[in-house]
């Protein structure tokens, strides 16, 4: 076979995805299910135990545990076959994990742009809750495709028809069911695939740690045989029905492109912990979600194609993921070509020439290394010193990607520092905590480096740079809360103009572009009255 054949087979089974979700609505679990149907874990609680130990962990430690447990598991590889679907059936996915405490930190934000589409977890009960909301944000400015699974409907939850309601309501997506529950609670019967007009029972006797058998019974057998078959109450069982049959009247097909556009949400319900529904969810997620198509570039012309030579981007930058070893990660998506470990790319920021010795794809805590990758492929690059969030590395033809957008900081500290004879260390090291993207340093014009900045959109990334800071630069360090909760980009001029501006400070950062920092809307709004000429960029993507 060619090898041009190869890669585009190869590519399109790739399924590159970040599942989005309020931290308890069960996407430790449900990921821990998608790992079983691979194969990858034979039983359920790996996923979980590292949890637990995060858990169980306190204060620094926690931390580190709680970074830890998102940065080992970045990105999981997982393969699945569907048992009867011929050679068309078979996928490989790659799983972007995104931190499940409530704190957004610009991490989640680059993670999020590493994928080509979400799934979207709900609990049942709680339908969209504000760390979703926030999230689906993200993707949908990044036109993300999103794929919603209703979760834990083996408990009470809302009237599935009002929760599609309120996803219309609250996000603005048009739900199309793919599946529909059968009661809920301890009624819960099973769901109904509405594809193949079957009613997949679910068995409360199965307890999901392994994967099982699907009962499938023809809708009008099931609805011959009542609810009671089914321990269900039979208004309730009915119920259902009669919520398909509104469906068909009212809700719009599936309209794949539609979707693709991030205007419909296929919806999928089941039970990650029971293990039920995710089979449905996985097979109707590949058939729909995307693979990596080629990716827009700074040179004018058409996106570099996927069979180019290798090219892909850095998409987020870690150090130290294991304390043993003291090592820089970068995290690349490949774009186009085959990566090949020992490989030689350029880096396009600099043109310099970079060696991919060190390549590894990341599973669990354990790390195997990469030897190939295509496109959509997440490979993390160990010992990146000199790589930066938003580098292009690739080989052949030049090419350079478009830099990942920033969020507009919102939280902003001083930060000082308390032992005058690790002054160089203090300075490296924010030199290098900005480089990496754990936290944006901002110059006073007056102050400059004696008294910095740090800009960020969540208290935790203020918390990762004083411990690491501490702890591997060995710096004592004081933070101090500002009162600034907004910023926007200015030229240098108008920066000049504005600094003596009440409620408002001006500050550089290591692009040497202007930010004014407001403490609020209303300040905002003053300066834009008194500066009438002058122009307030929005910085990046504003929340
Ligand atoms: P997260 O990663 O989104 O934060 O959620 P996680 O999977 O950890 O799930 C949160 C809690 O919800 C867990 O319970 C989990 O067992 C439970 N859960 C997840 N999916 C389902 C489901 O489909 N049905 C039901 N009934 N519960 C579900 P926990 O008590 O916090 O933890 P554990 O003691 O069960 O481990």
């Amino acid at each position: 076979m060619p090898a041009d054949d190869r890669l585009a087979r190869e590519v399109a089974q790739r399924r590159t995805f970040a599942i989005i979700s309020h931290p308890d609505a069960g996407k430790t679990t449900l990921t821990e299910k998608l790992l079983l149907f691979s194969g990858a874990v034979h039983e359920a609680g790996a996923v979980k135990s590292r949890k637990q130990a995060k858990q169980a962990t306190s204060d620094w430690m926690k931390l580190e545990q709680e970074r830890g447990i998102s940065i080992s598991s970045t990105v999981l590889h997982f393969a699945y076959a569907a048992p009867d679907r011929g050679p068309e059936g078979g996928w490989r996915f790659n799983l972007l994990d995104t931190p499940g405490h409530a704190d957004f930190s610009e991490d989640t934000y680059r993670t999020l742009c590493a994928a080509d589409a979400a799934v979207m977890v709900l609990d049942m009960a709680k339908g969209l809750e504000p760390q979703t909301l926030k999230l689906f944000r993200v993707c949908a400015d990044r036109g993300l495709p999103i794929v919603t699974f209703v979760n834990k409907c083996d408990r009470p939850g809302m009237a599935p028809l009002e929760l599609l309601d309120e996803i219309t309501s609250e996000i603005g997506l048009e739900p199309v069911a793919q599946t529909w529950p059968v009661a809920d609670g301890a009624d819960f019967a099973g769901v109904i695939d509405r594809s193949s007009n079957e009613l997949v029972r679910f068995d409360r006797t199965v307890h999901g740690a392994t994967v099982g058998e699907e009962e499938r019974i023809p809708v009008e057998k099931a609805q011959e045989a009542g609810g009671e078959a089914f321990g269900c109450p039979e208004d309730r069982f009915e119920a259902a029905f009669e919520e398909l049959e509104l469906l068909e009247v009212d809700q719009p097909e599936l309209d794949r492109e539609a979707f693709l556009a991030g205007r419909q949400t296929p919806v999928f319900f089941g039970s990650a912990l029971a293990n039920f529904g995710v089979r449905l969810l996985l097979e109707g997620f590949a058939d729909l979600a995307p693979h990596p198509t080629p990716q827009p570039t700074v040179e004018p012309g058409e996106p570099r194609p996927i069979d180019e030579d290798f090219s892909g981007q850095v998409f987020k930058v870690q150090a130290n993921m294991n304390p043993k070893h003291r090592d820089r990660v970068a995290f690349l998506r490949v774009n186009s070509g085959w990566f090949q470990r020992g490989g030689q790319a350029t880096l396009a920021r600099t043109g310099r020439q970079f060696p991919m010795k060190y390549a590894h794809q990341l599973f669990a805590d354990d790390r195997e290394t990469a030897e190939t990758a295509v496109a959509g492929d997440i490979v993390g690059l160990v010992n990146a010193s000199g790589l930066q969030p938003g580098d292009t590395l690739y080989a052949g033809k030049p090419v350079t990607f478009p830099p990942i957008p920033t969020f507009s900081p919102e939280r902003f500290a001083r930060i000082r520092n308390r032992d005058s004879s690790r002054y160089k260390q203090f300075r490296s090291a924010l030199r290098q905590l900005d480089e990496e993207g754990v936290v944006q340093v901002l110059q006073h014009p007056e102050l400059g480096e004696q008294e910095p900045i740090l800009a960020g959109v969540g208290q935790l990334q203020f918390e990762v740079a004083k411990h690491r800071m501490t702890n591997e630069f060995g710096c004592t360090v004081e933070l101090e809360p500002t009162p600034y909760e907004l910023a926007r980009e200015v030229s240098a001029e108008d920066a000049e103009r504005v600094r003596d501006q009440r409620g408002t400070m001006v500050a550089r950062d290591r692009h040497d572009r202007w930010l004014v920092l407001f403490a609020n809307d209303f300040a905002l709004r003053w300066a834009e009255q008194d500066f009438p000429d002058v122009t307030f960029h929005e910085m990046g993507m504003a929340r």
